[in-house]
């Protein structure tokens, strides 16, 4: 079994057009020169919003050390679905991952686990990796339902998986995302431990957990520390390239090695 790659992930959301885009990347060039980067231990994406992915391609082939993907996708390789994403096109345009699930898809688009599974599958079907999150509400936690939600998520995300061998899954407790809450160290081992224990039941052991919400420079070297926690997503501290890089640096300097 091979450890589990160390993913750190910024999430855009819907920021940034394809010049502001391409001016982060600009400065991120020179911020990642000295990052030591092991493409087989390590990954660093970037999931812009669907308007920059060509952006991020043509960047890409500049320094092919980075990934990016889709922050979501349509469940359907095509037909008439106005307005949504095709994930074909997203391969084309030279990405490797897609996120899927994200809490904000799951609660203001009202999202399912089961329109979910058909993303997972079709992604995995085109040679994609997709990135399913997973996390419970405040309210969820407060009535001690965290593991039931954490597993209900995973294995009806998962219900129509193509191979478990590529896949990355985020965990981000709701309440945490954007609130400038973290979740606390113990918090984020307890959770982490228990889907890494219920990836193993699905048969898979070196899958990456990613940790997200509210991660910052500050906090990120305490919470890359944590077994299990094999990277992060990153929202808001992802949109300028100095604060993603120290993030990064944190979370190399602690890469899975002793995981
Ligand atoms: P945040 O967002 O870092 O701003 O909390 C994380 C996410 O939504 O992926």
């Amino acid at each position: 079994m091979s450890a589990p790659r160390t993913l750190i992930a910024a999430n855009w959301k819907l920021h940034k057009n394809p010049r502001e885009s391409l001016t982060f990347f600009e400065e991120w060039d020179g911020l990642a020169k000295t990052m030591k980067l092991d493409p087989r231990r390590h990954g660093v994406l970037f999931f812009p919003p669907a308007t920059s992915l060509e952006t991020a391609g043509h960047w890409r082939q500049k320094d092919p050390r980075f990934e990016f993907g889709a922050q979501n996708c349509c469940s359907e390789a095509s037909g008439a679905f106005t307005g949504e994403i095709s994930a074909a096109v997203v391969k084309e345009l030279g990405a490797h991952f897609v996120l899927i699930g994200h809490s904000e898809r799951r609660s203001l688009f009202h999202e399912k686990d089961d329109l979910l599974a058909r993303k997972v599958a079709l992604v995995q079907t085109l040679g994609l990796t997709p990135m399913l999150c997973i996390g419970e509400t405040l309210a969820e936690r407060e009535k001690g339902e965290t593991n039931a939600v954490l597993s209900r998520q995973l294995k009806q995300g998962l219900s129509q998986v193509v191979t478990m061998a590529s896949l990355a899954i985020a965990y981000e407790p709701v309440w945490a995302i954007g609130t400038g809450k973290v979740a606390s160290l113990e918090q984020v081992a307890e959770a982490h431990a228990f889907i890494r224990s219920e990836l193993q039941h699905l048969g898979q052991s070196d899958i990456s957990i990613l940790y997200g919400g509210s991660v910052k420079a500050d906090n990120a070297v305490g919470l890359a520390d944590i077994a299990n926690v094999n990277g992060f997503l990153v929202g808001g501290a992802s949109l300028d390239p100095k604060s993603f890089a120290q993030i990064v640096r944190a979370a190399l300097n602690l890469s899975s090695a002793h995981k």
